[in-house]
């Protein structure tokens, strides 16, 4: 027979922004080399997220669909750009994207079209829909890529930084208007 449940047998939920240990909302920023642009979006968004009291509801990573340089901090000009604006990619380490993104991951966001190919042959069955490119975020620039700085101009990074911090923004509203607030 049922018995009422009694106060102390409540089901205890979890904090509303867990879900099996995870944050609730994980989002992985990827590029080529994981040395440019996915350390300096992933360090912007961040910083965003952190300005924003949202550090325990979503979390960030980074990765490249190369294997050229795991285990190596962000480019020189990519940290010296990022600093400049007061962000700090100092801790960020370079590894290489897998199948298991796909799972662990909400958004993921190609800085280009050949991340994007790349990225869409790692997705498995009903998960593509995860993958985006992140410049989507930011309709207004008119955009698709974020342009690869490696090889290029001086100011390139500059560059990179606006584009990121606009699609950083507009990530994030997007986030809030949709995971958050339900
Ligand atoms: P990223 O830039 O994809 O923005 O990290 C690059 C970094 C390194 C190389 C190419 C792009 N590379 O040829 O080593």
């Amino acid at each position: 027979m049922l018995r009422p449940l009694g106060v102390t047998e409540l089901p205890v939920s979890p904090p509303h922004y867990k879900r099996e240990g995870r944050a609730l909302v994980n989002v992985l920023f990827v590029c080529l080399g994981n040395i440019c642009r996915s350390p300096t979006a992933e360090g912007v968004f961040r910083e965003l997220v952190r300005r924003e009291g949202l550090d325990a509801v979503i979390k960030t990573d980074s990765a490249g669909t190369s294997d050229w340089h795991i285990g190596e901090p962000p480019d020189r000009r990519a940290q010296e750009a990022a600093l400049r604006r007061s962000v700090d990619l100092s801790d960020l380490r370079g590894r290489q994207t897998r199948a298991q993104d796909f799972d662990d991951f909400d958004y993921v966001l190609a800085m280009d079209r050949r991340n994007h190919a790349a990225l869409s042959l790692l997705a498995s069955k009903g998960r593509g829909d995860r993958l985006h490119m992140f410049l989507a975020f930011a309709p207004h620039l008119g955009l698709t890529e974020v342009p690869d700085p490696y090889y290029g101009a001086g100011d390139g990074f500059e560059k990179v930084l606006d584009m990121i911090e606009a699609a950083s923004r507009g990530l994030l509203d997007h986030i809030r208007e949709t995971d958050l607030a339900r």
